[in-house]
């Protein structure tokens, strides 16, 4: 009896399959270095000023249902919020507030797709949008982030991807090109000019913008974000964000979908976004107070901000610096975000699959890091960078001796 789906093979998550070595390795005494997860409160204690405003939501007894797409106090601001940073027009009515980015993906893409349809994305994508793709039935054409080219979006290859599905009469098949910017894994801020053409070549063809936004303020190393919402002016889109990232606050389970334009696309994905937030009554309404008093405290947010990028420019640099020494790796700089994604050559170091790797260096170095095939890139491997820098020195340096002793032990 096929009592569980079939579309249910696609319900994974690559960053945490080795849960379960480390869990094991650790309840036998093990010190497991954890560089799998992205969660920054683990590191940086989510700020006073978020703290309180959640006991005051509590405390002001928010603790009901709430409006199904979003409190109205949130929403608006988010949309002040939105326009004070990148100039655009959103109104309140823009907004639909989710239990974060990861419940937006999956409504989007059941909102979006019928099997044999397709949505763009670029390799390495966030694993997360790979699997919520497919369990709705969808299909990935998938184009590049050039290493070479800093991560930055190949182009050309982008149109030559779509030029192809126009050419096969499938260019109606294509739901939305999603893009992520910063970016995870590769830390990459992509340049405006090229953010530009690819809004450029949506425009063209016809293609529904999304940008995943998540670390919009996490810039560093003199780089300079440009949001979809600043070029993207009269072309449908979507922003998503939330207070995960920026506003460490990974379990407050919050993300906000912006779509401001009026087009008719545009327009009737929000209502069938907003019936979607009904389905499930309400996202969490005491961080969602919490979520709008915050976006108010500017001064509160700012002084949170500036620190944690500091000590994660500086936590990310010191790492790309000790990855550097180890011959049997290939590291781009990131320039936002809090992760590092190197190429690793595992035919020296005698692996073969970049899975291999990880799971002996989790078993021998206690070191747990995800592998690049979760993100589309097998031969590549993800170091999330948010620990202290004595962490960082001990796990790298850990990784960096494993290395040198399977490439001798291959010979
Ligand atoms: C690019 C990107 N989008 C979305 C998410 C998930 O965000 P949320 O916590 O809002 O579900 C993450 C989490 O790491 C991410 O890296």
């Amino acid at each position: 009896m096929d009592f569980i789906s079939k579309r249910s093979k696609y319900a994974v998550n690559p960053l945490r399959e080795d849960d379960g070595i480390a869990r094991k390795l650790r309840s036998e005494g093990k010190n497991v270095i954890s560089l799998n997860i992205g969660d920054p409160p683990r590191y940086f204690p989510t700020p006073k000023y978020m703290i309180d405003a959640f006991v005051e939501a509590l405390k002001e007894g928010h603790t009901g249902y709430g409006q199904a797409d979003g409190v109205l106090e949130l929403r608006e601001a988010v949309a002040v919020h939105y326009n004070r940073a990148y100039g655009s027009k959103m109104t309140e009515n823009d907004v639909i507030i989710t239990q974060g980015i990861s419940e937006a993906l999956m409504f989007i893409n059941s909102a979006l797709m019928n099997p044999g349809e397709y949505g763009v994305l670029f390799r390495p994508y966030y694993v997360q949008y790979i699997s919520n793709l497919k369990l709705f039935g969808g299909n990935a054409i998938m184009c590049n982030y050039d290493e070479k080219n800093n991560w930055n979006v190949d182009t050309d290859d982008l149109e030559t991807a779509i030029k192809k599905m126009k050419a096969a009469g499938k260019i109606n098949k294509i739901k939305y090109l999603l893009l992520t910017n910063p970016n995870n894994p590769t830390g990459t801020v992509l340049e405006r000019g090229i953010l530009e053409k690819i809004v450029d070549i949506a425009n063209n063809y016809g293609l529904f913008v999304i940008s995943d936004e998540i670390y919009d303020e996490i810039i560093y190393n003199g780089a300079r974000f440009t949001s979809v919402a600043e070029i993207a002016k009269g072309i449908p889109h979507a922003i998503l964000n939330g207070a995960s990232k920026n506003f460490d606050a990974t379990g407050f389970r919050l993300g906000y979908m912006m779509i401001p334009e009026k087009d008719e696309k545009s327009v009737t994905l929000r209502n069938k976004l907003a019936e979607y937030a009904a389905v499930r009554l309400s996202s969490n309404v005491p961080a969602q107070y919490a979520m709008a008093k915050a976006l108010g405290n500017a001064e509160a947010h700012s002084a949170a901000i500036a620190h944690m990028k500091t000590e994660i420019e500086d936590r990310v640099n010191h790492a790309v610096k000790l990855l550097g020494k180890n011959p049997y790796l290939r590291t781009i700089r990131p320039n936002g975000a809090f992760y590092i994604f190197s190429h690793i050559d595992l035919e020296a170091l005698g692996f073969s699959t970049d899975k291999e790797l990880t799971d002996t260096l989790l078993n021998e170095e206690y070191v747990q890091l995800v592998r690049g095939s979760g993100f589309g890139m097998p031969s590549y491997i993800r170091i999330v960078s948010l620990a202290p820098k004595d962490i960082l020195d001990t796990a790298i340096n850990k990784l960096n001796s494993f290395c040198e002793r399977h490439a001798k032990k291959r010979g």
